[in-house]
């Protein structure tokens, strides 16, 4: 089964007119003419009209979190139509930094990615575990709970439209990757997951890793058999990185 590799970049709070402008043109000329593999961004919601007017169907891109809800009185938030209707073909869930900042919990993010689906928009759906959860060895419980709770409300065919991005906590922004063993052994623990309840559904699920993802170690931690591509938070934010990143995707796909 070969599934295409993806390489993402989530933007996180970071960017202006001049960041989107500059970036997104950067990182379009500096793409192979013929790619196998896909790109995409997730800016901040703000800058979605302006990044869905440079992208010229080159690049995906999507947004970093969206509203469970449709619409409503619910202030600040941004709901899955809006964001279909600025062209954002997929849309980030469940981040950790959302976990930790915005005490979103699984059921939450449950609903959000039911949300993302209903309008049309492709989850990705983020989970890891901390330092102290990999430390007291209940990474794979808390993976596992994670994912699980997603699955338990929308069923496993959902995940033919879905991904998944493993990012352990401890490797976001630290400067600290997973190697390539540590990563691939969760991923193929996430697939195992899905096997469970359908050995169909899960070979077709890209799993994306993200921490710390860099042009330099790209390459070996995606020739895994189980990490598709990356999603990348500091790395994204100048096209030179990013781009050192693709560069590595397009010689994995050849
Ligand atoms: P860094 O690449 O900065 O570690 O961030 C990873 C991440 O959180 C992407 O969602």
């Amino acid at each position: 089964m070969t599934r295409k590799l993806l390489v993402a970049g989530n933007w996180k709070l970071n960017g202006s007119i001049t960041m989107t402008n500059d970036l997104i043109v950067e990182i379009i000329s500096g793409l192979p003419s013929s790619k196998n593999f896909d790109v995409a961004v997730f800016p901040p919601s703000i800058y979605i009209p302006q990044t869905a007017n440079l992208v010229g169907g080159v690049v995906l891109f999507g947004g970093q979190t969206l509203s469970e809800h449709d619409q409503g009185a619910y202030t600040g938030e941004v709901s899955g139509s809006m964001l279909k209707e600025f062209g954002c073909q997929m849309v980030l869930v469940g981040h950790s930094e959302r976990r930790a900042y915005y005490n979103e919990s699984n059921q939450d993010i449950a609903l959000k990615f039911q949300a993302a689906l209903k309008h049309g928009l492709k989850p990705v759906l983020c989970c890891g575990e901390t330092l102290e959860q990999r430390e007291s060895r209940v990474t794979e419980k808390v993976v596992a709970e994670q994912i699980n709770a997603v699955i338990d409300l929308v069923g496993i065919k959902a995940f033919a439209n879905a991904v998944i991005a493993y990012e352990p906590v401890w490797a976001i922004g630290t400067g600290v990757t997973a190697s390539s063993e540590q990563a691939q052994t969760v991923h193929a623990f996430i697939r195992s997951l899905l096997t469970l309840k359908s050995d169909t559904i899960a070979p077709l699920v890209p799993i994306l890793y993200g921490g710390s993802v860099k042009g330099s170690n790209a390459k070996e931690l995606f020739s895994m058999q189980d990490i598709d591509g990356g999603l990348i938070g500091g790395a994204s934010l100048t096209s030179e990185d990013f781009l050192a990143i693709c560069q590595q995707a397009d010689k994995l796909s050849q």
